[in-house]
């Protein structure tokens, strides 16, 4: 059998599949489900310093290969995720786990990552400069180099653990931003969020959501979210968390090819729980079709 085992930011994982924020709670959710420790690691909840209630419903829509969501980064806040959260999470996941945060401006995020720094089974912090869904914040960060490099020093000063900036493909150009991260000492880049769409009702001749606009994720994104991996590749040494529509191992394996260490399940989650479980298991047989004998090999084979 082939070996899945790869490493992130120094951390070893015994397979790249990761569930994506947002789709997968605070992990011990799925615990009565499956042994979730199967899984490479868990990217939990967007959490912010404050507790926010998120946007007004509906939230969510369906479309083509894909969904839109305005959730709007709802959450317990820092502390109650710290207290609360974390430590239900502990008690039935046993690896390092990848804590994501928002924030509203730079000491935002550094109010955030300073509470929940306190929590030893974090592994690394995700930095969601990109969420298109609130105002004032998130993809104000992730659409300016120089407010994404302003945020990524800041948390660097204030942990020693590897500080990964999620990047928005909402952007002109994402290696300009990559690499504004990378040299204000970001470790790791995830990419991508979610692409800003709209529906409109028919019936009502307005946007169905709430927000009028959300972000489009699933299957539908998957060729921008290669495409984008493949060129911050090219434009970054540091590693790649790639994401954006993986719903199968053949899917991971492509966005390996593309230059990811490690690889976010999203909205897949959302189509069936057991997603990141069936993917892990379909690892095996994809590398022995495809002749992959350790996964590490193929990180960015395709350049
Ligand atoms: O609206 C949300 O909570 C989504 C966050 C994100 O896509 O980063």
């Amino acid at each position: 059998m082939g070996n899945t085992e790869v490493t992130l930011c120094g951390l070893r994982l015994d397979n790249p599949v990761i569930p994506a924020s947002g789709t997968f709670g605070y992990g011990y959710e799925f615990c009565e489900l499956y042994d979730i420790n199967i899984l490479g690691s868990i990217s939990v909840k967007g959490t912010t310093a404050e507790p926010r209630f998120g946007n007004p419903t509906p939230r969510i829509a369906e479309c083509a290969s894909g969904m839109l969501n305005s959730v709007g980064l709802q959450n317990p806040g820092a502390h109650k995720v710290l207290t609360e959260e974390l430590p239900r999470l502990r008690e039935c996941f046993h690896k390092p786990v990848m804590m994501n945060v928002s924030g509203f401006s730079a000491d935002g995020y550094v109010s955030a990552v300073e509470i929940l720094d306190a929590d030893p089974c974090i592994g690394w912090f995700e930095i969601n400069i990109s969420c298109p869904n609130v105002h004032g914040g998130g993809l104000a960060f992730g659409t300016s180099s120089e407010n994404a490099a302003k945020v990524t020093a800041a948390v660097k000063k204030v942990t020693k653990k590897p500080v990964i900036i999620k990047l928005s493909p909402n952007v002109t150009d994402i290696c300009e931003i990559a690499k504004a991260c990378e040299a204000a000492g970001a470790d790791g880049l995830s990419l991508i969020n979610t692409l800003l769409g709209m529906k409109i009702d028919l019936k009502s001749k307005k946007p169905l959501l709430a927000n009028k606009t959300g972000g489009l994720s699933g299957p539908a994104v998957k060729p921008v979210a290669v495409r984008m991996v493949y060129q911050v590749w090219e434009a970054v040494k540091i590693p790649i968390v790639g994401m954006g529509g993986v719903s199968s191992a053949e899917d991971v394996i492509e966005m390996m090819l593309a230059g990811a260490c490690a690889v976010e399940v999203g909205a897949a989650n959302l189509v069936s729980p057991f997603a990141c479980r069936d993917i892990i298991n379909g690892l095996p047989e994809a590398m022995e079709k495809y002749k992959i004998n350790n996964l590490t090999d193929i990180i960015g084979a395709a350049h």
